[in-house]
């Protein structure tokens, strides 16, 4: 068997549903509702991507599917059970680096299945093929301030792929990096999620990452937040950033995409809201580019 059957047919793509859910911090006059009334289903060997302004609950409801918070009210299920805790089916990979910086790339990566006593040949056959596939061979045996800050990124992936999660779940994980250091990293991780199509959810800010990653794209609403919108981004994969650049039907969605976000901020700035004058101003320059 390949490596690449090896690491798909290791895969159990993973469901989660969530119904109802309402997120409250705080209490009587403090009370403050994050997330309201939300329902959408993470499908099974997708990649579906979140995008809703800074601010609107987005890392909350990230808190509530890995388990670490409970919902106010609604319920969240995975493969049909519900979810009451962190578990190892879901893997959540924030946007602050999770390296240990007193490990060398290799070992940040083979972290995990030594953790749990699991290191097979298979294992590091699996790390090897990874490895490769972050560009990090040559980089095996530095320590994480030895990489640059994609490098850590890539390692990190990596990291976190081993394990093989049934959900992998990603917070922002490219922001704060440059543009083009950015937009490789676009390529590499797509790249990995054609080769295995678990299931990821991947949360981001930034219109033109939601287009060029997703399968499915979820538009949040303000605060309090739930799904506005589900796009179906049905451009061809493989994806290549030039590509989707010229791609006609990217960019027809990138604009129904950026009218809904653009009405969403339109309606809290009526509510004279700062946060959303911000916004407003950001996605109008991105409007006017386009
Ligand atoms: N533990 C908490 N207690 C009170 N308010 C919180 C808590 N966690 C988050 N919030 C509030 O929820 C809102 C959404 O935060 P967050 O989910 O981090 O948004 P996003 O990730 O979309 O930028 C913010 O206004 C934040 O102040
Ligand atoms: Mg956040």
């Amino acid at each position: 068997m390949s490596q690449e059957d090896k690491l798909k047919s290791k895969i159990q793509a993973g469901e989660i549903v969530v119904s109802g859910v309402s997120k409250e911090y705080g209490a009587n006059q403090f009370a403050k509702e994050v997330v309201k009334d939300c329902s959408f289903t993470i499908e099974r060997g997708k990649l579906t991507v979140m995008i809703g302004p800074s601010g609107c609950g987005k890392s909350t409801l990230i808190r509530l599917l890995a388990g670490f918070e409970h919902p106010t009210a609604g319920t969240i299920s995975i493969n049909g059970k519900p979810v009451t805790g962190p578990a190892r089916d879901r893997l959540v990979l924030f946007q602050e680096t999770a390296l240990f910086p007193w490990m060398t790339t290799y070992d940040n990566i083979l972290y995990g299945p030594r953790a749990r006593g699991e290191v097979t040949k298979e294992t590091l056959e699996l790390a090897e093929f990874l490895l490769s596939k972050v560009g990090l061979q040559e980089f095996r045996k530095k320590y994480p301030t030895q990489l640059s800050g994609g490098m850590q990124r890539r390692a990190e992936l990596a990291r976190a792929m081993i394990n093989n999660p049934e959900v992998m779940i990603l917070d922002e994980p490219f922001r704060g990096l440059d543009a083009m250091t950015k937009e490789l990293m676009w390529e590499y991780y797509s790249a990995l999620y054609e080769e295995n199509r678990r299931t990821n959810f991947f949360v981001t800010t930034d219109i033109d990452e939601a287009i060029f990653l997703a399968d499915r794209l979820f538009i949040m609403s303000n605060i309090p937040t739930r799904v506005r919108a589900v796009l179906e981004v049905d451009v061809p994969r493989p994806r290549r950033l030039l590509d989707i650049v010229e791609n006609d039907r990217s960019n027809e969605i990138k604009m129904e995409a950026l009218s809904i976000l653009h009405e969403e901020a339109m309606k809290s700035f009526s509510r004279g809201s700062k946060a959303a004058a911000d916004f407003v101003e950001a996605y109008s320059k991105r409007v006017a580019k386009t």
